[in-house]
C-alpha cells in the first residue's frame, strides 16, 4: 500500500467473490476507498474484507437484474463521487450448450444478466463518476467476434459481443466525454465461473487487471483490452 492514501473512491458491482471480490482486495492494496455491491442477504468475502478494512469498505446491495434495486442503489448513492465505476457482475450457462440447444429462458437470463444489465447500471449511476474517472465492464476474451474460430461457449460468447456492442454505442453517444472507458477482458481464471482448468489464478490476473485499470485513468474514449493491456480485436 502506498504511503500516502491517494483519497481514491471505487463503485464495484458484484464482488461478493470470485473476480469482483479479487478486485476490492486489490484496490485497498493500493489505499482506495471500496464501494462493493452484493445482492442477497448472505455474509460473503467481502464482508470479510470489510471487517478487516478499518472501514475502507463499504458494502451496497443489488440484483443488476431488477431494474428497482438499481434506481434504489443510485439514490442511497447519490451526493458521492467515484473515480471509478465499475461492473464485474455476471453469469454463464452449460459452456458446452450449443445455441441449437439452449432453452428461451436460459437464453434471455444470461442475456439479460451480461449485457442488458450491466448497461443498466452504467446508464444508472455514470453520473456519479468524476470527468477524470474510469467507467469499466468486465467483458472476456470470449466477447471478441473476430477470434471466435472455434465456437463453443456459443450463449456466453453472445452476451458478451453483445455487451462489448451496447458499450460502444453508450460511448459513441458521449464522444465528448473526458471519461476514460474500458471493456476488461480478465483471461481465463480458476473460479466458481472459469472452473479448477482455468489458465490463470486470481493473483495472475487480478492485480494486472488493476494496474491496467489505473492506468488508463485520464485517457478518454472506449479501449477493449485484457489483464495485461493489450488491445483485443473486437
Ligand atoms: N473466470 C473467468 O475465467 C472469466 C473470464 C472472462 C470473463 N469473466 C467475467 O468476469 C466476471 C466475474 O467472473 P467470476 O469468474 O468472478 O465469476 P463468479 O465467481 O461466478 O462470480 C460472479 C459474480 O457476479 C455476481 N452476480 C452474478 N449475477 C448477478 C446479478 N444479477 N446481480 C448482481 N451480481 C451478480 C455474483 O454474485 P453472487 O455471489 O450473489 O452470485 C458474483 O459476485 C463475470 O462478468 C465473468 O463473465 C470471467
Amino acid at each position: 500500500m502506498p504511503t500516502t492514501p491517494p483519497n481514491k473512491n471505487i463503485l464495484l458491482i458484484g464482488a461478493s467473490r470470485g473476480l469482483g471480490h479479487a478486485m476490492a482486495a486489490e484496490y485497498l492494496r493500493h489505499g482506495w476507498n471500496v464501494v462493493g455491491t452484493v445482492r442477497g442477504g448472505n455474509r460473503t468475502l467481502l464482508h470479510d474484507l470489510a471487517d478487516r478494512s478499518g472501514k475502507r469498505v463499504e458494502i451496497e446491495r443489488v440484483d443488476i437484474c431488477e431494474p428497482d434495486q438499481i434506481t434504489a442503489l443510485r439514490a442511497r448513492l447519490s451526493g458521492k463521487r467515484f473515480d471509478v465505476l465499475f461492473v464485474n457482475a455476471g453469469v454463464t450457462n452449460d459452456p458446452r450448450e450449443t445455441i441449437a440447444e439452449v432453452t428461451t429462458e436460459e437464453f434471455v437470463r444470461v442475456m439479460v444478466t451480461n449485457a442488458l444489465s450491466p448497461m443498466r447500471v452504467i446508464e444508472a449511476l455514470h453520473d456519479l463518476v468524476s470527468p477524470a474517472g474510469t467507467i469499466g465492464v468486465m467483458s472476456s476474451g470470449q466477447g471478441s467476434v473476430s477470434n471466435n474460430t472455434t465456437g463453443m461457449r456459443e450463449v456466453y460468447r453472445g452476451s458478451k459481443a453483445a455487451l462489448n456492442t451496447l458499450m460502444r454505442s453508450f460511448a459513441a453517444r458521449h464522444s465528448e466525454d473526458s471519461r476514460a472507458m474500458v471493456l476488461m477482458a480478465p483471461g481465463w481464471v480458476r473460479t466458481d465461473m472459469g472452473g479448477p482448468d482455468g489458465r490463470l489464478s486470481i493473483e495472475e490476473s487480478i492485480p494486472n487487471l488493476v494496474k491496467v485499470l489505473l492506468s488508463v485513468q485520464g485517457t478518454p474514449g472506449l479501449q477493449y483490452l485484457d489483464y495485461l493491456g493489450r488491445t483485443v480485436p473486437w
